[in-house]
């Protein structure tokens, strides 16, 4: 949530900040904001909006000669969306710039002991300027007085500041992302810190992590601390394998839709793992003494998918919990418990927070995450890569199936049957490959276009595609803002099947397992009330109003299912003239609990 970004280096700093920016739009988009330092001091440019809409042209700053600066896209948490509560803020003087990702938590306390500055904003952020400017005031370097300030604040954060009076640039983290890439030009470098990596894909490939409780002050070079003890910490310099092209929409209108196209590659890329250590990980599974599941969103369908997986793969009760209920299932924990977490960004708050109680009762974490070097892949004991690269639209859709794809391996690992279960999946990337045609998008297409007008939308599925229909609703109502969801369809007698009326959408993700023959009685039950049947099934039935065939895949059928009904949610969100890239009021990352 909020996409904070730097730069010192060769280059003019607001063209590489601005198009920075654009790369983190995916994290906020109610306004963002730049600040650059030249001899005049410190210029800011703050606009409402995402940032992808303004004309680079339009701003004041484009001539400027400045080569160091920071920016922010905003995900409103406190105060409305508006210039002035936009980032970067700055002190009474205008010689500090601040832009923060995260809450400062005692942000009411502090602005009391600060009530002698002149604040203008409603945020939680403005305390930082104006705290380091006090800080300064008694005496301190602008690098210490960053640091006291991080002593004084509460809650979460990242955050990168200039001063006028120091020719660096200065980022701290604590609990929200902070990466250092770095660029090599001969004997110079010029160094980018920011949120995610995509922010700065298109320089370097090179990158330095910041961990929790640590400093990076940027000039000539890049040297880091911990804050609390002062020590200069040695970072490796990593190389990741992500290139540029992979963040870019080609020719794509949309993320989104570019994104559920590679699904065509992605389910290869996530079984494609070392199997020893795939090996060793269901070792430890099935000598665990208690397993959960645990993740949030979508993420969190991919566990329930994989409650039911691992039960019927290898017999194994593994319970999901999703992350943000975890604290409350402390007590069942001891060191022989095992946590595998599954999270796309590797950032979510609410999974780290499961990490840390987990953690306090000394269980193993195991992670299935998307970005190398993120929060979650650190903070685990192992962690699997499921190599979907990088997912910009706010929707996860590839990751998704990624992330099913992997649990699926570990499941038919823990029954000692790896071969058979990567032959399984093997083959279902293969026939997503086959499925993923322009005549599929087309039907697809063709039945948003009888639908989009509605105002609910129901999915009901059983056994494992119970999971999916409550991801389907997720998918749908995230972009299309058409109200969504989904049941286990024997639920629907037990109160939900009162909202059918004639004409009602509702969706029977079907697949050819022990529940089929269930799942289309509840489709009959629905349409005997007037109900409008879609089928997401390997085979036509009587029942459906709309079929939209599936290849079949046994336990694999939540990977084929979903991707239709990613597709529909998209085609109903741009029919409906919804930008499915950035619904409102979301983030791609919730870095917040
Ligand atoms: O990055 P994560 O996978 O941990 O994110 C978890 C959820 O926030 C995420 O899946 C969210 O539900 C998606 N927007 C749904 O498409």
């Amino acid at each position: 949530m909020c996409g904070i970004t730097g730069y010192i280096g060769d280059e003019k700093a607001f063209p590489v900040i601005f198009d920075s920016l654009k790369k983190l739009e995916y994290r906020g988009y109610d306004s963002w904001g730049i600040a650059v330092k030249d001899c005049n001091g410190l210029q800011i440019h703050k606009q409402t909006g995402k940032i992808s809409r303004y004309n680079f042209d339009d701003s004041k700053l484009k001539q400027s000669e400045s080569c160091s600066g920071i920016g922010h896209s905003r995900w409103a948490t406190h105060g409305k969306v508006c210039e002035t509560n936009a980032h970067p803020h700055m002190d009474c003087d205008g010689k500090i710039a601040v832009v923060h990702n995260g809450i400062i938590e005692n942000f009411q306390e502090l602005k009391k002991e600060l009530a002698h500055h002149n604040f203008i904003s409603e945020t939680d952020s403005e305390i930082i300027p104006h705290l380091i400017e006090d800080l300064m005031k008694s005496g301190l370097s602008f690098e210490d007085a960053l640091k006291q300030a991080t002593k004084k604040i509460k809650g979460r954060y990242a955050i990168v500041a200039l001063s006028t009076d120091s020719d660096k640039m200065i980022a701290v983290r604590n609990g929200s992302p902070l990466i250092v890439g770095v660029k090599k030009n001969g004997d110079k470098k010029s160094f980018f810190v920011s949120s995610d990596i995509p922010a700065f894909l298109d320089h370097t490939r090179n990158v330095m992590y910041l961990d929790d409780n640590e400093m990076v002050i940027v000039g000539d070079d890049a040297t880091f601390y911990n804050i609390d003890s002062g020590d200069e910490i040695f970072k490796r310099l990593i190389t990741i394998d992500w290139d540029a092209s992979q963040a870019h929409k080609g020719e794509y209108t949309h993320y989104m839709l570019k994104e559920i196209m590679e699904q065509k590659e992605t389910i290869r890329r996530a079984i494609n793992q070392d199997e020893d250590k795939i090996k060793d990980i269901a070792e430890e599974i099935n000598n665990a003494y208690g397993t959960f599941l645990t993740a949030c969103g979508t993420a969190g369908k991919v566990c329930l998918a994989g409650e039911y997986i691992f039960s019927k793969i290898a017999g194994k009760h593994i319970n999901y919990v999703v992350s943000s209920e975890f604290p409350n299932y402390k007590h069942f924990l001891t060191d022989k418990t095992l946590m595998l977490t599954v999270s796309q960004s590797g950032e979510t708050a609410d999974v780290l927070e499961a990490i840390k109680v987990a953690k306090e009762r000394n269980v193993k974490i195991i992670s299935l995450v998307n970005v190398m070097g993120s929060s979650i892949y650190r903070q685990s004991d192992h962690n699997f890569l499921v190599n979907a690269g990088p997912e910009k639209a706010v929707a996860s859709t590839k990751s998704t199936t990624s992330q099913l794809a992997l649990i699926t391996m570990l499941a038919y690992a823990c029954a000692g049957k790896l071969v058979e279960g990567k032959r399984l999946l093997v083959e279902t990337a293969s026939k997503v490959n086959d499925m993923l045609n322009p005549r599929y998008e087309d039907r697809i297409k063709k039945l948003a276009e009888n639908i989009c007008d509605q105002d609910h939308i129901y999915i009901i599925g059983r056994g494992v595609n119970y999971s999916m229909a409550l991801e389907s609703a997720i998918k749908i109502m995230e972009v299309s803002y058409i109200h969504a969801h989904g049941f286990a369809g024997g639920e629907m007698k037990h109160g939900p099947i009162a909202l059918i009326d004639k004409g009602t959408p509702c969706i029977a993700l079907v697949a050819n397992d022990e529940v089929k023959a269930d799942v289309i009685s509840n489709a009959m039950e629905i349409k005997s009330r007037g109900g409008y049947i879609i089928g997401v099934a390997p085979e036509n039935n009587p029942v459906f109003d709309y079929w939209i065939r599936v290849p079949d895949v046994g336990i694999a059928s939540p990977i084929v299912n979903i991707i239709p009904v990613q597709m529909l949610a998209y085609y109903l969100a741009v029919l409906r003239g919804c930008d499915p890239d950035y619904p409102r009021n979301l983030a791609k990352a919730v870095t917040v609990l």
